[in-house]
């Protein structure tokens, strides 16, 4: 593994990082409302050594994060410079209820349509995308509730999926022909990570201090797969699911996340350090299915000389069968999609909760 040239760029990716890294200021210390401004375009990427114009919001995929606090009202700005119709659904949270209008709205190509949205009480993690399915594989973003501006600093990871091909045809012809939709590759915060060709360099990095801790934000933003994540030799203790905080927060080595399902979960930097992969696959055993598992670098800051290759986690191996219903399981899903999409679009009291939105940003995560 070109593990060894990987290390030598991590000058330039912290760059990146740097770059990247928004810090959330709290805009809302008087009564008005956080702004967010939203542009859906095409925009040109670079993944698995082929250049691709996918739909994005900002020119960003992942597209921004939204932060917001509990109660607090944010205003959404969406435009559309692109070719089609464009429904922008946000921020599903079960056993709540937000107002039906702010759930999902149109914007026409050529158009600007802005929302209010307030999102009720509770801290946690929700997520926006696209209502259609081949526009939400790249339209989408995390929304996270803070109870207190800065209470937390925490860290979005969207785990989502590349196709080399345009979403739309794959989803397409998925229905045409009952083949499988399977992506060419899972992604973390938008980069499939070293198990895929042409993707080291932009690799995710979350450089973290020892004794600190993190939140991670995780949400699975794969089309039609339950996606497992964990990190090398670090523990998670999920604290909130789906927008909503847990009774009684678990520790455990990895997580299980259903499609658009989402978990909060600290990790306390508490090992030797060195670079350590934070992964996420389908089916990953003792052997990683390098095809499948996506990854990202948790890089210890200090002096010393990282393992090369970084440690990989253990995560759950499953049964074969596991893949050979994965047909059947995306009719399911699609099918899942499509009543989903009917039931929120029309009569549905989803309980949503609206929070304010910043950039998207990457590691260089000030701990807790
Ligand atoms: C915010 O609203 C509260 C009550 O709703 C009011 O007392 C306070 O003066 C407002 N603050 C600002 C900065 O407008
Ligand atoms: C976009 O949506 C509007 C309203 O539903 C509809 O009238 C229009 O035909 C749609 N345009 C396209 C390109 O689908
Ligand atoms: C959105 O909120 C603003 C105040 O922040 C208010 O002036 C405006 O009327 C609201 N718009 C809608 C459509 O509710
Ligand atoms: C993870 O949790 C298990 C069970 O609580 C514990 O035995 C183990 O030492 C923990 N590992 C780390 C690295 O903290
Ligand atoms: C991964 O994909 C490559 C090319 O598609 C293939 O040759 C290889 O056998 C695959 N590896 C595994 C473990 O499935």
């Amino acid at each position: 593994m070109a593990f060894q040239k990987q290390a030598m760029k991590a000058n330039t990716s912290l760059v990146l990082v740097i770059f990247f890294a928004v810090q959330y200021t709290a805009s809302t210390q008087n009564n008005r409302s956080t702004i967010f401004h939203f542009v859906i375009e095409e925009t040109s990427f670079e993944r698995l050594c082929q250049s691709k114009k996918i739909l994005t919001v900002n020119g960003q995929f992942p597209g921004p994060t939204i932060y917001a606090r509990a109660g607090e009202t944010v205003v959404l700005d969406v435009e559309n410079r692109g070719k089609d119709n464009v429904t922008i659904f946000c921020c599903k949270r079960e056993g709540k209820h937000l107002k039906s209008d702010q759930v999902n709205w149109l914007i026409e190509p050529g158009f600007k349509v802005r929302k209010n949205i307030t999102i009720f009480d509770k801290e946690g993690t929700l997520w926006w995308h696209a209502m259609n399915i081949w526009q939400s594989a790249t339209v989408h973003g995390a929304f996270i509730v803070h109870s207190k501006p800065g209470a937390t600093y925490d860290i979005p990871i969207i785990l989502g999926e590349w196709w080399k091909k345009d979403v739309k045809e794959a989803v397409l012809d998925y229905i045409d022909s009952g083949g499988d939709v399977n992506s060419d590759a899972f992604t973390v915060n938008g980069q499939p990570g070293v198990f895929y060709p042409c993707s080291n360099n932009g690799i995710f990095r979350v450089v973290v201090n020892t004794g600190k801790t993190y939140l991670l934000r995780v949400v699975n933003a794969a089309m039609s797969k339950t996606l497992y994540f964990g990190i090398a030799r670090h523990n998670l203790t999920v604290v909130a699911m789906d927008g909503s905080p847990i009774t009684k927060p678990f520790t455990t080595d990895y997580v299980k996340l259903s499609i658009q399902q989402s978990a909060d979960c600290i990790f306390e930097a508490n090992q030797q350090p060195n670079y350590y992969y934070m992964v996420a696959g389908t089916n990953v055993g003792q052997t990683h299915d390098m095809n499948k598992t996506t990854t990202a670098i948790i890089e210890y800051q200090g002096n010393y000389t990282p393992s090369s290759p970084p440690l990989l986690p253990l995560l759950p191996n499953f049964s074969p069968n596991y893949d050979k219903s994965s047909s059947r399981n995306y009719l399911n899903v699609i099918m899942t999609f499509v009543i989903l999409g009917l039931l929120f679009c029309t009569a549905l009291v989803v309980v949503w909760n609206r929070r304010p939105r910043r950039p998207h940003r990457s590691a260089m995560v000030t701990p807790l």
